[in-house]
């Protein structure tokens, strides 16, 4: 690992560049500056009107207009821009021996991000994705519960992720959101899909799909989880539900105090179903428990442990191997949403061509070390 790259062999700390400073970006800046291992924060944005927004906070910050001329001024970049520039900005720096953390969503077509994770290895270099939600400690709770069993059999997951929201200028809407929730049910259920239906449709804007309904379908554990993502809603929702059958936990992220709820609910068959004169099912009806979760920001957290991750050589929670499997589900989601059919995971990575031989190893390889 080339953790000595570009200075940090003599200081001991980090010169972090931020790409693109708008609205995630400028958080990026805010937590990047308040860590210890990092020296210095500068930023990359050609847009002069956000440098100058910017700078209101920010006064003494350095800044580049683009990534090129501020390369010598960094080890390490975080890739804050529109998401088609996300992989010719971070191969770039990968190439030039800079670590990398890529916003999500990773990339916008599967051969790039296979191409930035073969980027990473060539060089040795870090490669992280912003799946920040894995940071999340909501998220950490979810997990837990799932692989304790507390919830009993998993039936379903449920995830909206709904606003009157800003429409982004190369993504659909299935790019734009769906990551946050698949990075989300990959880690809960410590699985990846095997396939995935997509349902979506253009309403505001006329190019990209605005609202979006995916089926994901895992084989290990064998469960079924329903994502709505929509950019066209009058009320902003960020809520997912794990339905099993001992209990039902509800996480919704803007509940401030009580993020997680644990329903001590369920419904099952009666042993007399075939009694016509009763109901078919028995309810129970118990407490519903709001655990402690740790407060965090999980930006900084995020933020910490790629720094970490460069200064120390360890391989990322969310390292390159991570986006790309949500990248495939994205790219299959779009197909399925194209062509009206389900598609499997697996078709999706072969489509690569026989021409990428290169790749479709690496792809293996990366999928190896996943497990
Ligand atoms: N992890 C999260 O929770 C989260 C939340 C919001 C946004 N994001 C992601 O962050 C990224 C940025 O989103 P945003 O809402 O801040 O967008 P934004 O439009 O507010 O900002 C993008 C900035 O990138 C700059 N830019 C464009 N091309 C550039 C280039 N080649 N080099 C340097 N700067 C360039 C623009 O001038 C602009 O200032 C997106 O990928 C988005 O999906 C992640």
């Amino acid at each position: 690992m080339n953790s000595a790259q570009g200075g940090t062999e003599t200081t001991g700390r980090l010169r972090v560049g931020v790409a693109g400073i708008g609205y995630w970006g400028s958080k990026h800046v805010r937590t990047m500056r308040s860590l210890d291992s990092v020296s210095q924060v500068v930023v990359i944005d050609p847009s002069e009107e956000r440098v100058a927004k910017l700078r209101h906070s920010f006064p003494e910050v350095d800044s580049y207009p683009d990534l090129e001329s501020a390369l010598p001024a960094i080890d390490a970049l975080v890739v804050a821009t529109p998401p088609s520039t996300h992989a010719p900005l971070a191969c770039a720096a990968m190439e030039a021996g800079k670590h990398v953390l890529v916003e999500k969503p990773f990339a916008t077509e599967l051969r790039d991000a296979h191409r930035m994770v073969r980027t990473a290895g060539e060089g040795g270099v870090v490669l992280m994705v912003g799946h920040t939600f894995e940071y999340h400690s909501a998220v950490w709770a979810l997990r837990e519960m799932v692989a304790r069993g507390d919830l009993g059999d998993l039936y379903y997951l449920d995830t909206s992720r709904l606003n009157l929201g800003l429409y982004q200028q190369d993504v659909n809407v299935l790019f734009d959101l769906a990551p946050h929730d698949i990075s989300i049910l990959n880690y809960v259920l410590g699985s990846t899909p095997t396939s995935v239906e997509c349902w979506g449709s253009r309403h505001a804007h006329r190019r990209l799909e605005d609202i979006a309904y995916l089926r994901v379908c895992y084989d290990e554990p064998h469960v079924e989880a329903n994502v709505h993502v929509s950019w066209l809603d009058p009320c902003k929702v960020r809520r997912m539900t794990v339905v099993g059958s001992s209990k039902m936990v509800v996480f919704d992220d803007l509940e401030g105090e009580e993020r997680i709820r644990v329903h001590n609910k369920g419904v099952s068959e009666r042993d007399d179903s075939a009694d016509l004169t009763m109901p078919p099912m028995s309810y129970r009806y118990g407490e519903v428990v709001a655990p402690y979760l740790a407060f965090n920001e999980p930006l900084l957290l995020e933020d910490e442990h790629f720094v970490d991750c460069v200064l120390t050589g360890m391989r990322p929670l969310t390292d390159g191997a991570n986006g790309l499997a949500v990248v495939e589900v994205l790219e299959a989601a779009q197909l399925s949403m194209k062509e009206h059919r389900e598609v499997f995971i697996e078709e999706v990575r072969r489509s690569l061509r026989v021409d990428d031989e290169g790749l479709l190893g690496t792809a293996a390889l990366v999928r190896r070390e996943a497990v």
